[in-house]
């Protein structure tokens, strides 16, 4: 078919369907131009990376390897700079180093990064003092701060969205091709950090790791696979106008994949089975996720399977469960035994993070340490309860020493969210609450293997 005729079919397709959580772009005419722009615009990954990543989240339904993906609830363009970049990317190294080397798994690093710029929220609007305004919707739509000019959908946020999510990519594989990666140097990562239980657990497995590297360099081992790490991108698929334009026609197979990603997924609140988000994931060939909340029925699941992945292709379809960890053990168990009914492979990963929401006395919106912990471990212990694959995890973090989550071995109390409290949307954790997190996670891997 048609290059043209494609694209054409795929927009009529979900354009026909209910499309939740878009925003109102007053200006129709600034939009079309915005879109019309990023149509001509090179894609940000190329499709055989897209297909790469399918297999080896195949192999993470298997429990031949892990999922780690993780990176900010939202990203913002004031935060793409080059130091939180690089934080970012030295936790997510950090805690992959952890995985790898504690639990011998092979770790498929995720970013939640360069592109996730859009945020659904519960309500459209927002009133303070008296005062309604559009709801603050992640900068790839509008301004965080609250007042009418800034808060109105702008559609040259939508370049911006691309432009930043160019340049991050493309540090992301700077750093992990040209030599920051390198195995070598995982003391340095851990530098200019206070010491605390987290960074000398840390320090003293990267002591054991330079024993091995020193080991493998004298034994005249030298490869190439030590020195660099593939690292792929993933956001929510969200602003429809967005995800259409970097839709593309790959030139080898002629099918259609998104560009602006190599993984995307679902939201909780647009998985809707006939709505124009799961139409238009179902119709690209990147491999994909669903988040499922704790409300989900056994056959939204089934339904949800058949619809995007009809021909059971492993690695195509990601299930991210975000349960809460006081329910997840009741709730769990009937979906995967919806999808172990059906039979066709799926990925699991844990994200302990969004079931977990609560809102501190002093009005802090906050997550505590010990329920992240908590549904983490039940997610293991309810799939290998029923000959299930845990296959992952989906975690947001910074890499900077922020101060939103509660808990962890350097305590944050509610008195101390204030100190760094920087997140405009979910509440992340810090440096060494991920590394903390990463060191329970390989604890359990091990004992699981
Ligand atoms: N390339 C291997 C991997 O991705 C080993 C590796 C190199 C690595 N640098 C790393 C692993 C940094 C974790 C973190 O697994
Ligand atoms: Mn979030």
């Amino acid at each position: 078919m048609d290059v043209n005729n494609q694209l054409e079919e795929l927009y009529t397709a979900w354009s026909s369907r209910r499309a939740l959580h878009q925003p109102v772009y007053p200006d129709a005419v600034a939009l079309n131009r915005a879109v019309d722009y990023l149509r001509l615009m090179p894609p940000l990954v190329f499709a055989g990376e897209a297909d790469k990543l399918t297999a080896l989240m195949a192999r993470a339904s298997e429990g031949k390897a892990f999922v780690l993906q993780g990176g900010d609830c939202a990203e913002t363009f004031e935060s793409s700079s080059a130091d939180q970049i690089r934080a970012k990317i030295r936790t997510i190294l950090q805690m992959a180093v952890v995985l790898t080397y504690g639990a011998s798994v092979p770790v498929i690093k995720l970013g939640r990064m360069a592109g996730q710029y859009a945020k659904p929220r519960s309500n459209a609007t927002e009133v303070r003092d008296g005062i309604e305004l559009p709801s603050y919707m992640g900068d790839a739509v509008n301004g965080f701060e609250f007042t009418p000019e800034s808060r109105v959908p702008d559609p040259r946020r939508l370049i911006e969205t691309y432009q930043r999510s160019a340049a991050t990519l493309n540090l992301i594989r700077a750093f992990t091709a040209g030599g920051f990666a390198d195995l070598s140097k995982v003391h340095e990562w851990n530098k200019g950090f206070a010491s605390n239980p987290a960074y000398k657990r840390y320090n003293q497995l990267a002591g054991e790791i330079d024993k091995a590297m020193k080991f493998m360099e004298a034994a005249g081992a030298n490869s190439e696979s030590l020195r660099t790490v593939d690292f792929y991108a993933s956001h929510e698929a969200l602003l429809l106008d967005y995800e259409h334009a970097m839709t593309r026609v790959d030139s080898r197979t002629e099918k259609l994949y998104n560009t602006g990603a190599h993984f995307l997924w679902i939201g909780e609140r647009t998985r809707g089975i006939d709505d124009a988000h799961v139409e238009m994931l179902s119709r690209i060939e990147n491999p994909i996720g669903v988040k499922l909340g704790p409300n989900v029925a056994s056959d939204e699941v089934e339904a949800l399977i058949d619809k995007l992945n009809p021909a059971g292709t492993p690695g195509r379809l990601t299930l991210i469960t975000r349960m809460g960890a006081d329910v997840i053990t009741d709730k769990l168990p009937p979906i995967i035994e919806a999808v172990q009914r059906d039979g066709r492979p799926v990925t699991w990963i844990t994200d302990p993070m969004h079931g977990n929401t609560i809102a501190a006395s002093n009005g802090y919106k906050t997550r505590r340490m010990t329920d992240v912990v908590k549904e983490i471990s039940r997610f293991f212990s309810v799939h290998s309860a029923m000959g299930s694959c845990p296959g992952g995890v989906h975690i947001e973090l910074t890499g900077d020493d922020v101060t939103e989550v509660l808990g962890g071995a350097e305590e944050i109390f509610e008195d101390t969210l204030a100190t760094r409290y920087e997140t405009l949307v979910d509440p992340r954790l810090n440096h060494q609450q991920s590394l903390e997190t990463a060191f329970l996670v390989s604890e359990i891997l091990r004992e699981n293997s």
